[in-house]
């Protein structure tokens, strides 16, 4: 099978720039991988469900480049982004001798890819790695700009590290394996990009949806391309998130609540995230910076790409108050005073606090 790379994204971080290639074909070819330093080994980590599906076209792949090529298959589900799955990464790395040269790639969704890049940040303080995306979510977002990390029992993505993969190859041939349910989680993240830096792009995947949930390969070419571009500007602006880059977190304050309170892996991150931005979008309409058909075109179209817009009740005596004090537990929160990124003029965004009472007022309006 031949490969087509229908665009190339750059991510500019001075020397730790890389590029995001996007088409189909690509994670079968050793050609994909040329650029890649040489070394004596190579270790793609993926799981349970991946695995069977894809490891083999990337171990024939890099088998002319890498001498030994070892495959570590963890278990699948966000339940498992933990300390423990992450020891089992460093136990085969150094069970099979692995050096400071080893490269890891990370085949699967954004829970292989977020373990993987937190594996080859720490393993010998740092090895290269590449992300090879299987995921409509994690092509479109984790797989790019460096965050890495796990799940602590009190908060989503809690430990983890800021570190680049050396090269993102998002092969949409992958997609078609993808459940529709994930796919769906993807296009949460794809609208995100929308309402807070292009509304050309939130008219485009409306005009679209039909086509991205038929997974037309161009459309998803353009939707992946374009969300890829929005995220490498706004880290290429502010890498380790020190203002802007929280931005790229619209939805998520109330997602992670979502995504913790109903224990991880019952909702999926992107359908937290989808309900979380309807949720982020009413409490924008609350604190009097966008209108009420604002939040109802968002939740239009969340629906339309089969993502929940009734968030969860995570509690029966006090569901606000519960969400609040999952919401204090966030890398945004300040002094314990909860931070979120709202909508305040098209396709611009800003992080801010609210008062307790609007916050409830909003959750309440928007739980089950
Ligand atoms: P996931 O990694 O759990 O993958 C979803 C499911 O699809 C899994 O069961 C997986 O095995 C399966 N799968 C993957 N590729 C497949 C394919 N091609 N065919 C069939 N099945 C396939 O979930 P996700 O939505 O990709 O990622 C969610 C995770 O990403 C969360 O942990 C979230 O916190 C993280 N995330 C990180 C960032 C970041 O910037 N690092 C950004 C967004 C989300
Ligand atoms: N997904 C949010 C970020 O990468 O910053």
């Amino acid at each position: 099978m031949s490969a087509s790379i229908f665009h190339t994204v750059h991510i500019a971080l001075a020397e730790r720039s890389y590029p995001i290639a996007i088409g189909a074909g690509m994670l079968g070819q050793s050609a994909t991988f040329a650029d890649l330093p040489a070394a004596t080994t190579a270790v793609i980590v993926s799981n349970t469900t991946v695995a069977p599906l894809y490891a083999q076209q990337l171990q024939a792949a890099l088998a002319g480049k890498y001498p030994s090529v070892h495959l570590v298959t963890l278990p699948d589900g966000e339940q498992y982004k933990t300390w423990q799955t992450l020891n089992t990464i460093f136990d085969a790395l150094l069970q099979q001798g692995c050096d400071r040269k080893t490269v890891l790639f990370a085949l699967g969704g954004g829970v292989v890819g977020d373990m993987t890049g937190f594996a080859a940040a720490s393993y010998m303080r740092g090895v290269p790695f590449v992300q090879v995306p299987t995921t409509l979510l994690s092509q479109v977002d984790s797989s790019v700009g460096g965050k890495t990390g796990i799940n602590h029992p009190l908060g989503k993505n809690m430990i983890g590290a800021f570190y680049q993969p050396l090269q993102v190859v998002c092969d949409l041939d992958t997609l078609k394996t993808l459940p529709a349910r994930e796919l769906s989680a993807g296009l949460a993240e794809i609208i995100k990009y929308g309402p807070i830096a292009d509304l050309a792009f939130l008219d485009w995947i409306e005009g679209h949806m039909d086509q991205l949930l038929a997974r037309d390969v161009s459309a998803l070419a353009h939707a992946v391309r374009r969300s890829c571009e929005i995220k490498a500007e706004v880290v290429g602006q502010d890498e380790r998130e020190s203002g802007l880059r929280a931005i790229l977190n619209f939805g998520h304050t109330f997602g992670h609540a979502i995504e913790a309170g109903m224990g991880y892996g019952q909702w999926l991150h992107g359908e937290a995230v989808g309900c979380g931005m309807v949720m982020a979008a009413q409490l924008s309409c609350e604190l009097g910076l966008v209108d009420a058909a604002f939040v109802r075109r968002l939740t239009t179209l969340v629906q339309r790409a089969g993502l929940p817009v009734v968030g969860p009740r995570l509690s029966v005596q006090d569901n606000a108050g519960r969400y609040l004090e999952l919401m204090r537990v966030d890398k945004k929160a300040e002094g314990g005073a909860i931070r979120f990124v709202v909508i305040d003029g098209p396709s611009r965004a800003a992080v801010r606090s609210a008062p307790d009472a609007v916050v409830r007022k909003v959750i309440d309006a928007c739980c089950a």
